[in-house]
């Protein structure tokens, strides 16, 4: 059975997009698939089957990997654990799940070709943040063309992650912000720079430790989000909640629009707890180094 974990994006979302550095952490959860020899390539996730000339998104992905890899045709089942569409990395979980299943052997450069070719149907211009952190796991810098670095995290980091509201496209939201820049160029730019100092100095925080440092910046981060117009009114509540019950800073993650919030938190349960009061299912995750 291979397996790939979902992802958070700790800070940097959209930026990535253009070259600006993220912080990234793969999530135990995500998806498992096997494979099995088969007269012709399927993929079955549930009870939906897709082959790649089916004219479908997923099959087209499917079709996407098994070029990359040249991989012998194969029936593929494919089990996904996050929801789609809320920020936690389920498409590129599941690429690098079916690309692993389909060639166990393949080096991690070739697995991370094949998840990109899978992600690239579904979102058009993707970063690769969320294939490097499915791949990598732990805790990781990504600049967009670049090979991940593992970060080191000085303490370990735990977060409540509340799925704050229905599911977003990330290819609209990333539309959406391309228009933003095109429509208000020195603006983003700025927006850009702000970002990237967030990130760099949030590097400096994980390393060090630095919790409480790590969540203002967190907090910053939404701001400029909110700027980029990713954000709407579930989110800005979820965040609320999360830091009126204790988070030492909550923003987004992924793409924004719906989707999930990331509380850092000493106590990750008692956000939980007041995010359930307010009908705001989540789950607690610990963010640490890589292990491999
Ligand atoms: C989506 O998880 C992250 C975005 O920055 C898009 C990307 O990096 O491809 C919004």
């Amino acid at each position: 059975m291979a397996r790939a974990g979902g992802k958070l994006i700790l800070l940097g979302e959209h930026a990535v997009v253009y070259g600006v550095p993220a912080i990234a952490a793969g999530l135990d959860r995500g998806a498992e698939a096997s494979a099995r020899p088969a007269a012709e390539p399927r993929l079955v996730v549930g009870d939906v089957a897709a082959s790649p000339d089916d004219g479908s998104d997923l099959g087209r992905a499917f079709g996407a990997v098994i070029a990359e890899l040249r991989a012998p045709a194969a029936e593929v089942e494919l089990r996904v654990e996050i929801p789609a569409g809320c920020g936690l990395g389920a498409s590129a979980a599941m690429a690098v799940a079916v690309a692993r299943a389909l060639q166990p052997d393949a080096t991690r450069d070739a697995i991370l070709a094949a998840a990109h070719a899978w992600e690239s149907v579904f979102h058009g211009n993707p970063s690769g943040v969320d294939t490097a952190a499915a791949a990598f796991g732990g805790c990781i810098w990504f600049v967009r063309g670049q090979p991940p670095v593992a970060l080191k995290v000085g303490a370990p980091l735990p977060f409540a992650i509340g799925i704050a509201g229905p599911p977003a496209s990330t290819k609209e939201m990333v539309e959406s912000v391309a228009r933003l820049r095109q429509r208000r160029p020195q603006v983003f730019e700025k927006s850009l720079e702000g970002i990237r100092s967030l990130v760099q100095n949030a590097k400096l925080c994980i390393e060090a430790g630095d919790v409480v440092g790590l969540g203002k910046l967190l907090d910053l981060n939404q701001m400029l989000l909110s700027g980029l117009h990713v954000s709407n009114e579930g989110i800005e509540r979820a965040c609320q909640i999360a830091r009126e019950s204790g988070a030492l800073g909550a923003k987004l993650t992924g793409a924004g629009g719906g989707g999930c919030v990331i509380a850092l938190a000493d106590d990750p349960q008692s956000v939980l707890a007041a995010w359930r009061n307010h009908g705001v299912d989540g789950f607690a995750a610990v963010v640490t180094e890589s292990r491999t």
